[in-house]
């Protein structure tokens, strides 16, 4: 069983996110790949649907996605930005959502939410990468792999990578 936000009720929360073997998500603000397809995989999932960030990984994108409504997660009480919502918790940003939305990351925000999630959807690429930013350790024997896609790509770069997804038991 997940353990729910107090006051947030029924929820569905989805994480998603691209890691590496060695679980590297990030480096200098950024993503360490180029996998086009990926990109695709992510827009697919959460089109028309609520996307919550980190305010350090909105900046790293720059702009809110189209189609989507953008939540950004902040602990400063003075941030704005055009075309956002701003929670200042992860239980206002849940809120904000009506308790359905996607995680969208950075680490900080996945390692806080990885115990609420109901379902990840995990691009496992194939390699170690080096970087920054890792996705927390959480333990999948309490997740059960619903289905896996193998996918390869030879350019912008050479990539094995898995799309995946994993329901809680
Ligand atoms: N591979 C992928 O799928 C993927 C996806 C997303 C991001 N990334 C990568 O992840 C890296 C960024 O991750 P990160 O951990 O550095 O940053 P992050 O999780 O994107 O953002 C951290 C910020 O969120 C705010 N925050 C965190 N917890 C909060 C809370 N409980 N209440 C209120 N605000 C809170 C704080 O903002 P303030 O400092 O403004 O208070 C904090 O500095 C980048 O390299 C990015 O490219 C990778």
């Amino acid at each position: 069983m997940k353990n729910a936000y107090p006051g947030t009720g029924m929820s569905r929360i989805a994480i998603i996110v691209a890691m590496a073997k060695n679980r590297t998500i990030g480096v200098n603000n950024t993503l360490p790949w180029r996998c086009p397809e990926d990109l695709k995989h992510f827009k697919a999932l959460t089109m028309g649907h609520h996307m919550i960030m980190g305010r350090k990984t909105f900046e790293s994108i720059g702009r809110p996605l189209p189609g989507r409504t953008t939540v950004v997660v902040t602990r400063d009480p003075a941030l704005k930005i055009e075309g956002c919502l701003i929670a200042h918790s992860l239980p206002e940003a849940l809120k904000l959502c009506g308790n359905h939305a996607f995680i969208v990351g950075g680490a900080d925000i996945y390692a806080q939410s990885i115990d609420y999630a109901d379902i990840l959807y995990i691009t496992e690429i194939q390699q170690d990468v080096d970087g920054d930013a890792h996705f927390t350790e959480f333990d999948l024997s309490t997740w059960r792999e619903i289905s896996r896609e193998v996918r390869t790509q030879d350019t912008p770069q050479p990539l094995e990578y898995h799309f995946v997804t994993y329901q809680r038991n």
